[in-house]
């Protein structure tokens, strides 16, 4: 997913909402004799309510019989973006990645939150309705493939420019990829988390840039806890060769450089424990608008934040 204007995206966004259109795009990619549309619940004979007394729902405090569908309530930390509704266990159909898919084609039971009400960034279209768990939690989807056997637990996702993608689940990822593990939070794996030793700017590791980072598919670009923030741009806005610009409602540190001129543009790592490091793909933030133009207008898409830990959004980190 790409941003098409030069805005400053609000506090997370949560696009894990997208991860359903993702879904049936992979479904519909790998099984074309199904039109595979938004999920009803209705429309599929395989589909029941979760009960409330079933060991994954995890509010049976607001319920009031063992047998009632079990209901869900999910607020995002963008303003008022919620969603509600009940959950549904239903059959999935995979098939394999590999050649001989039609062999390896499993069916494999699931869990996810089909919304009744949407609020917020739902309602402007970051979604359609419902939640489909990615995360570390058991209820989410990877978990239970993975409980039932089918797969490794982890997995990948892509998204095109187009905004289509897809998830492929018990993705190992390529040899050559380095790893860090995920860090408990009051010792409960809940969300992605890792730690990171220091922000690297250029060839300087930046001393006293020792973070916690969420790997946050829901935030569009990258949040730091301020003291960090202000380490990083700092030097990058040193190792920057380019005449450094304002703009309105967009990031603090922007530029502007001609193109006759080579724009040197630091190369941005993360670097965790046990000597493995994270290069930044994708550090700037380039305004599609000025690339016709002589000139060529780009951010470094990082913000402050308040809180003690990073956002690390998929849009500068993959
Ligand atoms: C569900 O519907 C499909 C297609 O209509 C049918 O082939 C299948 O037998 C049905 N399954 C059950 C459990 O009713
Ligand atoms: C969130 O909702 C409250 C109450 O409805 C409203 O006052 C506030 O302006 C909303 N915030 C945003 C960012 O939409
Ligand atoms: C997840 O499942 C495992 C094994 O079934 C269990 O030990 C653990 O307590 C569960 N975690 C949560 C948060 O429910
Ligand atoms: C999006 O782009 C991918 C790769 O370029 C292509 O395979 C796919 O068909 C496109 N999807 C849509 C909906 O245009
Ligand atoms: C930036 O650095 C490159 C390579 O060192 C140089 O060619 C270019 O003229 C510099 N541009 C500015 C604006 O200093
Ligand atoms: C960028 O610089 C060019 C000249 O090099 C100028 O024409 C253009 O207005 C500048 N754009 C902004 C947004 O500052
Ligand atoms: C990390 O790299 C440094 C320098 O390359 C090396 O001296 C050190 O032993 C390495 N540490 C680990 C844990 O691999």
């Amino acid at each position: 997913m790409r941003c098409c204007t030069l805005l400053k995206v609000a506090r997370p966004f949560c696009l894990a909402m997208r991860f359903i259109d993702a879904l049936f795009y992979m479904g519909a990619s790998l099984m074309q004799d199904r039109d595979l549309n938004q999920y009803r619940p209705s429309l599929s004979n395989t589909s029941r309510h979760l009960p409330c007394g079933h060991k994954l729902c995890d509010v049976h405090s607001v319920c009031k019989g063992s047998k009632d569908p079990c209901p869900y309530a999910v607020q995002y930390s963008s303003a008022n973006t919620s969603s509600s509704g009940y959950v549904f266990e239903d059959k999935l159909h995979l098939t394999s990645n590999g050649k001989h898919a039609e062999q390896n084609s499993v069916q494999a039971s699931i869990i996810l939150g089909c919304g009744r009400k949407q609020t917020g960034e739902y309602l402007r279209g970051a979604g359609p309705d419902g939640v489909l768990g990615l995360g570390p939690g058991n209820i989410s989807v990877p978990s239970l493939l993975a409980k039932a056997g089918l797969i490794q637990n982890s997995f990948s996702i892509c998204f095109e420019e187009n905004e289509s993608g897809r998830i492929i689940f018990g993705d190992q990822g390529h040899v050559t990829q380095h790893s860090t593990p995920f860090l408990p939070i009051d010792g409960k794996f809940n969300a992605y988390i890792v730690g990171v030793e220091s922000f690297c700017v250029g060839s300087l590791c930046l001393k006293e840039t020792r973070f916690q980072a969420l790997i946050d598919s829901g935030s569009s670009f990258t949040f730091l806890p301020n003291e960090v923030y202000q380490k990083v741009v700092i030097e990058f806005d040193k190792q920057v060769n380019a005449t450094s610009i304002v703009l309105q409602n967009s990031w603090e540190y922007c530029y502007n450089a001609s193109s006759q001129e080579l724009i040197s543009i630091p190369p941005l790592n993360l670097a965790f424990s046990r000597n493995q490091t994270y290069l930044i793909q994708n550090p700037i933030f380039i305004d599609p608008a000025s690339q016709e133009q002589e000139y060529t207008i780009f951010c470094l898409p990082v913000s402050p934040s308040d809180d003690d830990y990073a956002a690390i959004g998929p849009q500068t980190s993959l």
